[in-house]
């Protein structure tokens, strides 16, 4: 009886944010997604690594050097040797969306 409160709460929170995320791009789904689909290739967060000069340009250097439109326009086709995701435009804004937090 004494988590009823708690756990009520939890679930609010969570609808609520679950309401926001089907307004806006979710960086923290399209970090999921990068976790996922493009972190064999790619070095996706803001570590270190992502200064290696071998390989596809980590997410951090994309941020940097790429416009959110350049982005979307660049996300709709497969690119290099990536499987084609067919990425959903929800899942290409999310994706955009978490790369922009790199910048
Ligand atoms: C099989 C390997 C592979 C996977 C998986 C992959 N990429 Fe790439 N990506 C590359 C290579 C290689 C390049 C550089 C050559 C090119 O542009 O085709 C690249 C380039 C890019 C660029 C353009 C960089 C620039 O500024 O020119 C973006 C943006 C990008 N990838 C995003 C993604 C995203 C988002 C995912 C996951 C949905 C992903 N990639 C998955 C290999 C991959």
């Amino acid at each position: 009886m004494q988590y009823r409160l708690p756990a009520v709460m939890l679930l609010s929170l969570v609808l609520a944010a679950v309401a926001t995320h089907l307004v806006r791009a979710d960086a923290a789904k399209g970090s999921q997604l990068a976790q996922q689909w493009c972190a064999n290739c790619h070095v996706v967060g803001s570590t270190p690594a992502g200064n290696l000069q071998q390989g596809p340009p980590s997410f951090r250097a994309i941020a940097s050097a790429r416009t959110v439109d350049q982005l979307r326009a660049f996300l709709v086709h497969p690119h290099g040797a990536m499987p084609d995701l067919s990425l959903t435009r929800k899942e290409i804004d999310d994706l955009v969306g978490y790369i922009e937090t790199l910048r």
